[in-house]
C-alpha cells in the first residue's frame, strides 16, 4: 500500500472536524494507507466454480488478445475496504457475507421508481460474458470475465426523467457485517457516481456474476458497478443504491482526496497521479510492466464522450 502525507489531503473536502482529523491523521500515519488500491504480489492460480450461466473463462482472451486472469487471482486479491485495506485478506474476510437476497433501489429522477431483487434483473435482463480490463489507479491490472448486463437496461426500465443528468451509487451500510465500516476515518458508505450518458453507454455494466459462476462478496456480490475505461475505484461493490440526480454526486476518492483521486477517473496514461506514473502498470501475474492504454484501450466506445474537455482538468 502506499501511504499519504495528511498534509497531502485539503481538510477542507475531508468530512471530519479538525479535531477527528488530526486524531485520524495521526492513526493514519501510523498504521494505515490512503489509497484506493495498492501492489502486492499476485495470488495463487485455481479453478474456476463448476455451476455456471455461461462457460468459465480459463483460457479465453480479451479482445487485445491477452489472457483472462486465474479465477484465484481475480477472487483472493481484491480491494474491499469495508472489509479491510489489505488485498489478500479480503476474501477470508467476506466468506460468511450474505450476497443473497440482494435488492438494489433505483430512485431520484425516474418516472418509474422501484426495488429490484438482483435474481429478478438476472430473469429479466439476461446476463451475458463480458471480458474486460480492470486498471487500478495504482497500476495493476487484471483481465476479468464478468458475467453481467448494460445498467442502461436498468436505467432504461425506470425512465430517467429530462431533468436527470447523473447516477449516483452507494454501498450497503453494515458496519457488523463490514468490519471496515467501524473506521471513521472514512466516509462510509461507499460512493460513486458517473454522468448519465457514461452510465448509458453499452460498456458500462453491472455485474452479477463472475467465470460463469455466481458474485462472490469479495468480488462485489449481490451486485456491483463495472465501468473498464475508468480506474477501478469507479467500480463500486455491493451497491444497493442507485439515484438518478441532476448534480455531479460526491464520490468516496474524490471526497477525501480531490487532488488524487477525480470525479472522471478515466484511465489516461498522459495524465500522473500526484504520486506516481500513469504510464505504466503491472498485470497481475506478469513479471515486466506494460504500457497503459487511453481510456485502458475503450478509446474507440467511449472518447466522444469527452470531446471538447480537458482531461487534465477533468482526472
Ligand atoms: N467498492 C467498494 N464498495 N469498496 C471498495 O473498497 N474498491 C474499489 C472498487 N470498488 C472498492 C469498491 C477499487 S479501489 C478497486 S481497484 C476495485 O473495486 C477492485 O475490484 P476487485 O476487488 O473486484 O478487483
Amino acid at each position: 500500500m502506499i501511504p499519504i502525507k495528511p498534509s497531502e489531503i485539503t481538510p477542507k473536502h475531508v468530512y471530519l472536524s479538525r479535531r477527528d482529523f488530526i486524531k485520524a491523521a495521526g492513526v493514519l500515519a501510523g498504521s494505515m494507507a490512503l489509497a484506493a488500491c495498492g501492489v502486492s504480489t499476485p495470488a495463487p492460480t485455481g479453478s474456476a466454480p463448476a455451476d455456471s450461466t455461461v462457460p468459465a473463462a480459463d483460457g479465453r482472451k480479451d479482445e487485445l488478445g491477452d489472457p483472462v486472469n486465474s479465477y484465484a487471482d481475480i477472487t483472493n486479491y481484491n480491494n474491499y475496504y469495508e472489509f479491510t485495506t489489505d488485498k489478500e485478506g479480503v476474501a477470508q474476510l467476506a466468506a460468511q457475507f450474505p450476497t443473497t437476497p440482494w435488492d438494489v433501489e433505483v430512485y431520484g429522477l425516474v418516472n418509474k421508481p422501484q426495488k429490484f431483487g438482483v435474481e429478478d434483473l438476472v430473469s429479466r435482463f439476461q446476463p451475458e460474458e463480458r471480458i474486460y480490463r480492470l486498471r487500478c489507479v495504482e497500476a495493476w491490472s487484471m483481465v476479468i470475465p464478468w458475467v453481467g448486463f448494460p445498467l442502461s437496461k436498468l436505467l432504461n426500465a425506470v425512465e430517467p426523467t429530462s431533468a436527470a443528468r447523473y447516477v449516483r451509487f452507494e454501498t450497503i451500510f453494515k458496519p457488523d457485517e463490514l468490519p471496515g465500516q467501524k473506521d471513521i476515518w472514512y466516509p462510509w458508505p461507499y460512493q460513486e457516481g458517473l454522468r448519465l450518458d457514461e452510465a448509458m453507454n453499452d460498456l458500462t455494466l453491472l455485474a452479477t456474476g463472475l467465470y460463469g459462476g455466481e458474485l462472490p462478496a469479495q468480488s462485489g456480490g449481490g451486485i456491483r458497478l463495472v465501468v473498464p475505461w475508468k480506474y477501478g475505484f469507479k467500480s463500486i461493490k455491493a451497491i444497493i443504491k442507485i439515484e438518478l440526480t441532476d448534480k455531479q454526486p460526491a464520490t468516496m476518492w474524490s471526497s477525501i482526496a480531490p487532488n488524487e483521486y477525480g470525479f472522471y477517473a478515466n484511465v489516461n496514461p498522459a495524465v500522473d497521479h500526484p504520486r506516481w506514473s500513469q504510464a505504466s502498470e503491472r498485470r497481475i501475474g506478469e513479471i515486466s510492466r506494460r504500457n497503459t492504454l487511453p481510456f485502458n484501450g475503450y478509446a474507440d466506445q467511449v472518447a466522444h464522450l469527452y470531446d471538447g474537455m480537458d482531461l487534465s482538468i477533468n482526472y
